[in-house]
């Protein structure tokens, strides 16, 4: 698989990393089974998909243990990224950003990754109690410590923080500058998928000008982007798309041009597939961005590997700047 390059530190990673997040979290309990998703990340170094994208909130810790598991064999095939910052309690996720829990937090996480180091720690959200160059700071010693190699910041949640008229990143971006007084920020891990433009407007140059790493999360779109998903089919409750404005039968229908635009686009390119089409327009987004499709399947790991082989001409770039925005909004 290609190599990327990403952060100050040089961080080299395979160009697709795999998100590990469905294998514990977010998506349907039921379809969760641990033997399988230890082989999907097997498959996934086997393939050179270096980076795994994990958090101690997924499970919550489950996660990180299950990637601990293959970690104790193949820790020098991986590139762990994981994030600290969140806690889960019965009713509520809240953020902690407190320096002592931020110590105590890494410490746990190479325990259950049973590994000496973190290649690359990430500050899930910050937490509005605490100052962020306080949490900064703290995870900057982890670094001069040796407990990690190098820092990146989670902006997932902006779309709750926008303030009216603003770029959905604005605030984030306001982040970045404070934090990098204190350490340099090596990746930002943000949406960004054929659906989910908006990190093209602010985030992704402020990062490309600064040779900061740009992790896209949710690249495929929550599996929709595949083709996969069956219109209107359902989800168990604790699957995040049973909630998800996009996930309605209605917006699921109004959204197949979508689809179906990234079907022409593969149809040109020989067996590809909708989904290799997505992320193979993820990577043409520049060589600073790193797509972590999530799955807890060796063979669809394999398949978003080999989107790394897929380049796409100015014509299909086109047309997929063409397609519809997608319906179905948070707003
Ligand atoms: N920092 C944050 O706050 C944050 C938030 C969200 C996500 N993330 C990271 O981003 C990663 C990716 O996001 P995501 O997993 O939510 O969304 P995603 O990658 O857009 O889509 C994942 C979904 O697509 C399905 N899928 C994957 N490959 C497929 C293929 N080739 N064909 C058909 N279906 C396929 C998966 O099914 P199966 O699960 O059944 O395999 C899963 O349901 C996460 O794993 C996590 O590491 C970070």
């Amino acid at each position: 698989m290609e190599r990327r390059t990403i952060g100050a530190a040089a961080l080299g990673v395979g160009a697709v990393g795999l998100g590990c997040m469905p294998m514990s979290w977010a998506y349907s309990s039921s379809q969760q089974h641990g033997e399988t998703s230890m082989r999907a990340v097997h498959t996934a170094l086997d393939a050179g998909m270096s980076l795994l994208d994990t958090a101690d909130m997924y499970g919550p810790f489950t996660n990180e243990l299950l990637l601990g598991r293959v970690l104790r064999e193949r820790r020098r095939d991986a590139f762990v990224s994981t994030k600290c910052g969140l806690l889960v309690g019965e009713q509520h996720i809240v953020a902690n950003g407190r320096p002592s829990y931020v110590r105590r937090a890494c410490d746990a996480s190479l325990r259950r990754l049973q590994t000496d180091v973190i290649d690359l720690y990430q500050l899930h959200r910050a937490d509005p109690e605490v100052p962020i160059e306080e949490t900064w700071g703290a995870m900057a010693e982890l670094v001069t410590a040796g407990k990690v190699r190098a820092l990146g910041f989670c902006a997932v949640g902006a779309r709750a923080d926008r303030r009216a008229g603003a770029d959905i990143h604005d605030g984030t971006i306001r982040a970045l500058e404070r934090v990098q007084q204190v350490f340099p920020v090596s990746a930002v891990q943000a949406e960004l998928s054929v659906w989910s433009r908006e990190a093209l407007e602010r985030l992704l140059p402020w990062c490309e000008v600064r040779g900061v790493g740009f992790l896209a999360a949710m690249p495929l779109g929550n599996g929709y982007l595949t083709g996969a998903l069956t219109t209107g089919g359902g989800f168990e409750p604790d699957d995040l798309r049973a909630r998800h404005p996009r996930f309605t039968a209605e917006m699921m229908a109004a959204n197949q041009p979508i689809v179906a635009g990234l079907r022409r686009v593969a149809r040109r390119h020989g067996n590809a597939t909708p989904g290799q089409v997505a992320l193979a327009w993820v990577l043409a987004q520049g060589r600073h961005v790193i797509p972590v499709p999530g799955t807890k399947k060796p063979h669809w790991v394999t398949e978003n590997a080999a989107a790394s082989r897929l380049v796409l001409r100015e014509g299909d770039l086109a047309e997929i700047a063409r397609l519809p925005p997608a319906q179905g909004s948070w707003d």
